[in-house]
């Protein structure tokens, strides 16, 4: 039987401590999820989350010029960063061997607390397929972490989470998730949107208010699925892709192991 928990927002993880030794899934669909996916999967070397925007500067002065400070708040980007939040500017030329150090209202706090965490993986409609399919491998309980916005329910992070789950039981016919009444909630709430994910963007809002920001060709971006199989974890407070990870001595050799089984 695999555990399925989910958090409705990342408020409602009063200490970094609830995660420790989980198995985390990260979501913020508009839009630090799927620009990290972006980023990372057009050539970005790693990212690194941080608490404001004055812990991401001093990080970024001391890489040697081999940075980018990246991220918003309240939509907007950061005075002084280099890139925003939209998923359209992390294209390969900007990024392309890159360290990102990423500085958002609500996506990066998620990550913060996950810090302790034991696997921590990004998601976005973006790369939904490969999440289920290392997920479905791993075979091991885990939590969903929305990120929510500014401490309130996110429909659009809540019915990606959905859509995984739905993704999973699809996978397994047999009944062997336990799903807590919020995760049992989103399943079912990804029902109601699945056939049309831009237009339940443009009902988010946080999609109505990046559309009032002239940010609506993002939702578009957002609302795509499965354009990238890049599997991006956090790990020691990096995100890189798996395969980075993997080909890294410092690996425990339990997650060599797993690693060896898929
Ligand atoms: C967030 O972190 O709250 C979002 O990604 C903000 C945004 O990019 O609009």
């Amino acid at each position: 039987m695999i555990n399925i928990r989910l958090y409705f927002t990342h408020y409602d993880v009063e200490s970094e401590l609830d995660l420790k030794d989980k198995n985390v899934v990260i979501i913020d669909v508009l839009r630090t999820s799927t620009t990290m996916i972006t980023g990372l999967a057009n050539g970005a070397k790693e990212i690194i989350p941080t608490e404001d925007a004055a812990s991401a500067g001093t990080i970024g002065r001391n890489s040697e010029g081999q940075s980018l400070l990246c991220g918003e708040r309240n939509g907007k980007i950061i005075e002084g960063f280099n890139l925003g939040n939209s998923v359209r500017e992390y294209t390969a030329d900007k990024v392309a061997n890159k360290n990102l150090i990423f500085c958002t209202t609500n996506g990066t706090p998620a990550l913060m607390k996950s810090k302790f965490a034991r696997n921590c993986f990004v998601l976005s409609f973006a790369n939904m397929k490969r999440v289920v399919d290392y997920l479905y491998k791993m075979h091991e309980d885990f939590i969903i972490l929305c990120s929510g916005r500014n401490g309130e329910f996110s429909l659009e992070d809540t019915v990606c989470a959905g859509m995984l789950i739905y993704m999973l039981e699809k996978k397994n016919a047999g009944d062997e998730f336990s799903l807590t009444d919020a995760a049992r909630g989103a399943l079912k709430l990804y029902s109601s949107y699945k056939k049309n994910l831009l237009e339940m963007l443009n009902e988010s809002e946080h999609g109505k208010y990046l559309v009032g920001l002239s940010f609506g060709d993002d939702l578009v971006e957002c609302a795509k699925v499965d354009t990238c199989s890049c599997l991006p974890v956090m790990r020691n407070g990096v995100i890189k892709l798996i395969e980075s990870f993997e080909s890294d001595p410092k690996l425990t050799m339990k997650k060599v192991a797993q690693s060896n089984t898929k």
